[in-house]
């Protein structure tokens, strides 16, 4: 237990720490020295009209590298599922920012970064409608504009440049700035010009230089046939196909938002799921509580624990709706609100682990008494749970690119499944206890129902981790873009079920088998029951039935 408390205490730094960097839509990310070949900094689901501005600044690369045959620079790319297939096809030592030559019509826009000249080579791929907002580096522009209109005279190129390129978007504010600009264009060449990639297949913009550091920017507006997910990266290819590990750093600030607000796509159904879940397992909860009220006699401590677990639930689900609430009108979460959700979303990780191992032990049910073997999965169990729900915590608020996050993406990965495979031991010792005790007890029916029972219980836990861990990230990985809250809402219908089973399943009630069990706390020693032979132990039970029962009812109501 000390080390639970130790643990908590250490949560509750983390959640504080935090405090300062809270997961917006709105993302800033600054990597300092970094080696990786790659760094995935967002991924973005965009309905037609979303808008993705990246401004990139202190670039600074090792100069010592010629990124004509090792390229740096970013990716924009749409997948039509979630990035985790592409991102393993993608491993396989050649540089994204060189393909070869594109299988698929997705849509794919490289910006390779020429700091000889100055230039950020933008080539867009795949089937174009996005509409490019930069800008565009004044030679090439003009070199753009007389290939296609020869008798274009050079010394204007950017009003002519955008009447070529940008017959729709007149009525843009920069259109304004560009007027008042072209008085000036020998010390102000580079204004801002939207580009219809459908047209435009390659351009430069214009990378400035500052004291050894270079930055740049670009928009983006998602066209009606271009919409998905698209995942922004970087990729710096010296480190990737030679062995050397050059470090660079770099900071770029991220804005995706759709029309409605700064949700992806998948988001934006959440904060409506989880507040009528929330309604749910609240009412499913009070239900819990009307039960238990009616059936005051036969109740246990550990049914008023399956109630506050719910309503644990019901509130965690509250706070993080609220929290996809804010996200989406402010472009971040409320600190405060995202505490309070983080908070109750560790208590619940920890009720929801007590209460399966107590279930799976047959505390209450069974007996009083926990062997030294069934608290050694407690002092395992509630110390990961609260890593694993540190972890998730982490994840939520750190960026995508930062280093850590895949370390912590690992830990909580690693941490879920050994606690999952922990709480199953319980439930198999108990099942093996009953099987011993039914094959030599004179009450081998009674026992054998029992049997029956947890049996049951151990394919409905089983059954709930697989739906939740391996299943609906099966459906995620292959559902379009849109639909993917539909994993989210899959994972909240199986607990609500898990939920409701496990209650039917050891609901308090006068016909229910455990209620002829022995219930005395002082008589039943585990140790005993364990190595007692069968037939002694089916006559202890008969002799403390009667009186045992009435003496629990006191204590639990
Ligand atoms: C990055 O590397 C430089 C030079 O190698 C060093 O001076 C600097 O302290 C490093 N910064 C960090 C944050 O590690
Ligand atoms: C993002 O880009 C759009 C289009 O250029 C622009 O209107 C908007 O102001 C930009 N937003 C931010 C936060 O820079
Ligand atoms: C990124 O955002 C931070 C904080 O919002 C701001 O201080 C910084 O200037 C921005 N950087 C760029 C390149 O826009
Ligand atoms: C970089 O490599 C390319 C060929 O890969 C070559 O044409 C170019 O001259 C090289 N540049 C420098 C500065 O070495
Ligand atoms: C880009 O141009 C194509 C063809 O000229 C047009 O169909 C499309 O609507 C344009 N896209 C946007 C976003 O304006």
């Amino acid at each position: 237990m000390a080390v639970a408390h130790r643990c908590c205490v250490l949560a509750g730094y983390l959640l504080l720490l935090l405090l300062a960097g809270c997961k917006a839509r709105i993302h800033t990310l600054t990597l300092k020295n970094e080696t990786r070949f790659a760094v995935d900094l967002n991924s973005f689901g965009f309905y037609a009209n979303g808008i993705l501005n990246v401004s990139v600044s202190s670039l600074k690369l090792p100069t010592s590298v010629n990124y004509t045959s090792f390229p740096v620079g970013f990716t924009l790319s749409r997948s039509r599922v979630n990035g985790v297939l592409s991102y393993t096809a993608e491993e396989t030592g050649t540089c994204p920012l060189t393909p070869p030559k594109l299988t698929n019509t997705e849509p794919l826009i490289l910006f390779l970064i020429n700091i000889d000249t100055l230039s950020v080579t933008v080539k867009a791929r795949g089937e174009q409608d996005n509409l490019l907002i930069a800008k565009l580096k004044p030679e090439v522009a003009e070199g753009e504009v007389r290939k296609t209109r020869d008798d274009n005279p050079p010394e204007h190129p950017p009003p002519d440049k955008q009447d070529e390129t940008k017959p729709q978007d007149n009525k843009d504010t920069k259109s304004g700035d560009k007027s008042d600009k072209k008085a000036d264009e020998k010390t102000m060449p580079e204004v801002e010009t939207t580009v219809n990639l459908t047209n435009t297949k390659d351009l430069s913009l214009a990378l400035d230089k500052d004291h050894g550091s270079y930055s740049f920017s670009f928009d983006m507006v998602v066209g009606s046939s271009a919409e998905g997910l698209y995942s922004l990266k970087f990729h710096y290819c010296t480190n990737r196909m030679s062995q050397e590990k050059l470090s660079y750093s770099f900071s770029v600030n991220v804005t995706e938002k759709n029309l409605g607000g700064f949700l992806s796509a998948a988001e934006i159904p959440l904060s409506r799921l989880y507040i009528c879940m929330a309604g749910v397992f609240f009412t499913a909860a009070l239900v819990w509580v009307y039960t238990l009220m009616k059936h005051r006699y036969s109740v246990f401590k550990i049914h008023w624990l399956m109630a506050a677990l719910a309503f644990i639930k019901s509130i965690s689900l509250v706070f993080h709706s609220i929290n996809y609430h804010y996200i989406n009108t402010e472009g971040r979460p409320i600190e405060a609100l995202a505490v309070m959700y983080y908070i109750t979303h560790l208590l619940k990780g920890a009720l929801l682990f007590i209460t399966l191992v107590l279930i799976g032990t047959g505390w209450a049910f069974v007996k009083y008494i926990l062997s030294d073997k069934e608290k050694k999965i407690f002092m395992i169990v509630i110390p990961l749970q609260v890593l694993a729900n540190v972890a998730y915590i982490i994840i939520e608020s750190t960026e995508e690119g930062s280093s850590e996050y895949y370390l912590w993406k690992e830990i909580l990965f690693l941490v879920d499944l050994i606690c999952c495979g922990a709480i199953l031991f319980p439930v198999v010792w108990s099942i093996r206890h009953l099987q011993e005790a039914s094959s030599t007890d004179g009450k081998a029916a009674m026992n054998l129902e029992k049997l029956k029972l947890f049996r049951h219980f151990y394919v409905m836990i089983v059954c709930y981790i697989y739906f939740t861990r391996i299943i609906a990230i099966l459906l995620k990985v292959t559902m379009p873009f849109q639909w993917q809250w539909c994993y989210e809402f899959l994972v909240e219908v199986s607990t609500l079920i898990f939920f409701v089973m496990t209650g039917y399943k050891f609901r308090p009630a006068s016909n229910n088998p455990y209620l002829q069990l022995p219930q005395d706390e002082e008589d039943v020693e585990m140790d005993e029951v364990m190595t007692e032979s069968g037939a002694l132990e089916g006559i202890s039970k008969v002799k403390k039935t009667s009186n045992g029962r009435e003496r629990q009812k006191e204590s639990t109501l």
